[in-house]
């Protein structure tokens, strides 16, 4: 049994047109960077629940999700509207399987994301267990520049953290110097290694996919013809994924 909380919002940014994280009071109980919890709102008799993950990392005090508004979705449509200081509800519990324990231990780590599922990848850049890989490679792919959330923070991280590496790749608009298509597109031309002066083998890397469903079917056919194939705790294999949508 799922445990739910009131939480008031202690802070709301506005990322782009749409997309916004919340922080909350909520009192989590211990969990692992990457998992999600659930957030709901009462509308009349039903109680509207939806997961998300949490950006925030394992010793942050105050729960934090990012999310877009899904024109007419029952959830999200309504919490868009919040604002600080309003309340909704919570898990105080959080699960699933996108954490850093569940990674064979390998040297590189390379985080692949569309739209809100750099969330979780927040969450464990932050945590003391990401320190155990050589390299990480953060691949977020959006639709515009302007939808690039934390983009800041990730870029702060790679500046000061040789190991890290932040890679966005934007599908709808021309940029000045970032990948420009789609991030299936830039794993098959090579763009993306030779960006991140990394090779991406199935002997010394492990592949964490997070967000649009479409993205996760197309980037594990790409990484198949590298012999690379989906992590499972008895048949260890180098993917491991959330699907948002
Ligand atoms: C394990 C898990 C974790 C998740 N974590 C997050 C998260 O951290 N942030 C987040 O934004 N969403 C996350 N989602 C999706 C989230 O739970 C909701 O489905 C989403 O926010 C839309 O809610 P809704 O009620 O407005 O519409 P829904 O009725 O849930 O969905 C309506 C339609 O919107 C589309 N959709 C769903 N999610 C998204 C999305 N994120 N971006 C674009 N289109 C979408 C789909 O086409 C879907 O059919 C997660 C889903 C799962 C299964
Ligand atoms: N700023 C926001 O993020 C925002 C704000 C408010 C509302 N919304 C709404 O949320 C919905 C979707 O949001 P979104 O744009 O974040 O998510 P999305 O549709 O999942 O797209 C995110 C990125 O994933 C790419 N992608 C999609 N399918 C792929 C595949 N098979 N392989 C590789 N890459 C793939 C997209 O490329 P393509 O462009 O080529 O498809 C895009 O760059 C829309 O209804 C949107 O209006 C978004």
């Amino acid at each position: 049994m799922a445990n739910w909380q009131t939480a008031t919002i202690l802070n709301r940014k506005v990322w782009d047109d749409g997309l916004i994280s919340l922080t909350l009071d909520l009192e989590l109980e211990p969990f692992k960077a990457g998992q999600f919890i659930k957030v709901g709102l009462q509308v009349g008799d039903e109680r509207i629940e939806r997961p998300y993950s949490l950006v925030n990392s394992e010793d942050q005090p105050n729960a934090e999700i990012l999310f877009n508004e899904v024109e007419d979705g029952p959830l999200t449509s309504r919490l868009a509207q919040l604002d600080k200081g309003e309340q909704l509800l919570a898990t105080t519990d959080a699960h699933g399987f996108l954490v850093l324990d569940e990674v064979p231990d390998v040297p590189n780590l390379w985080m692949i994301a569309t739209g809100t599922g750099i969330g979780p990848f927040i969450s464990m850049l932050n945590s003391a267990q990401s320190q155990r890989f050589e390299r990480i490679v953060i691949i977020h792919g959006t639709t515009h520049e302007n939808s690039l959330a934390y983009r800041n923070q990730l870029e702060g991280l790679e500046h000061i953290d040789q190991r890290i590496s932040y890679l966005p790749v934007i599908s709808r608009e021309k940029t000045d110097g970032l990948m420009e298509g789609r991030i299936t597109e830039n794993l098959s031309s090579g763009e993306v290694e030779k960006r991140a002066n990394l090779e991406l083998n199935a002997e010394q890397n492990h592949v964490l996919l997070c967000g649009n469903i479409d993205m996760i079917r197309d980037v594990q056919a790409v990484l198949a013809e590298r012999d690379m194939k989906k992590h499972k705790r008895f048949e260890p294999g180098h993917i491991s994924m959330e699907k948002y949508h």
